[in-house]
């Protein structure tokens, strides 16, 4: 690709970012499709002055991550529905100066779990409560799923069921009902606490599908111990690169090359 005068630049603020995958997915994704497009990574302490440079530098579009998601909000110009709702944006595209923030997290989760399962109707137990169960939580309740919100502090697991109008039970009472969609949202077993998991080995039973959004590492041990117990398991590479399609869809009106996008993840993990 000519990095000429045209290109289109796209970013993802965060601190850190020297670990985000994003730019492999997404990079990867305009070659594949031949759109003339640059996504780079930058490590912004100061939220409020990279969204200025958005708009002083014409950027296209870019990916809000930790600790930004919630603070970004107050410096664009519109939200939409969902990103209000869940009181954080993870995206955001620029119309001729003007910012529009999006949450595609929950739109990611929904997908990875299209793949596998319904969710109308279905008994969906949400563990956790911080910015990613609320975004994994909206979106999920949208399309029809019972939720109840597990956490281990019960104020803010209480918090997060009464927006939703969901229920709230303590981590300790997960055996206490039966779930047909266990989704980790918490970052119990990533890198480099690969040993431990969110809920007990015993509650996991057959036939169940259980998600995790971690994806470092990618087979989290609440997967291995999942797998073996006969669940139908979904890693959390899914819900990473379908919120990041989202992205890539919002910026170029192309269809993402979401096989391609995975691939360049997975590569590179
Ligand atoms: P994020 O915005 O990425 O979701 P967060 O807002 O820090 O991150 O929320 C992390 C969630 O994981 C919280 O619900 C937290 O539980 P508490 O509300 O009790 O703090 C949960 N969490 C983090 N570490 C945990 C652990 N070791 N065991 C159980 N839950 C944990």
């Amino acid at each position: 690709m000519t990095f000429d005068s045209n290109i289109s630049v796209y970013a993802v603020f965060g601190d850190p970012v020297s670990h985000t995958l994003s730019p492999v997915m997404h990079n990867r994704a305009f070659e594949f499709t031949g759109y003339k497009g640059v996504y780079l990574a930058f490590g912004v302490k100061n939220i409020k002055n990279a969204l200025i440079s958005v708009r002083t530098l014409g950027i296209k579009g870019a990916s809000i991550t930790i600790p930004h998601k919630i603070e970004a909000m107050k410096y664009l110009d519109e939200a939409d529905d969902i990103a209000l709702k869940i009181g954080a944006v993870n995206t955001i595209i620029n119309n001729g100066g003007c910012l529009k923030g999006y949450n595609s997290d929950g739109f990611g989760a929904v997908k990875a779990l299209s793949e596998k399962t319904v969710i109308k109707g279905k008994n969906i137990a949400v563990i956790g409560a911080g910015g990613a169960a609320r975004a994994v939580g909206f979106c999920i309740k949208k399309e029809g799923g019972k939720i109840t919100v597990i956490n281990r502090s019960a104020d803010k697991g209480e918090r997060l069921a009464g927006d939703l109008s969901a229920d709230y039970r303590p981590l300790n009472d997960i055996g206490k009902m039966k779930y047909d969609i266990l989704i980790n949202t918490t970052p119990v077993g990533m890198t480099p606490h690969t040993d431990v998991m969110p809920v007990e080995r015993r509650y996991l039973e057959k036939g169940m599908v259980v998600m995790d959004i971690v994806y470092n590492p990618l087979k989290t041990r609440l997967l291995t111990e999942a797998k073996k117990a006969g669940c139908i398991t979904i890693d959390g590479v899914s819900m990473f690169v379908h919120q990041g399609a989202f992205q890539f869809e919002l910026w170029t009106g192309i269809k993402a090359p979401v096989d391609v996008m995975k691939k360049a993840v997975l590569n590179a993990l």
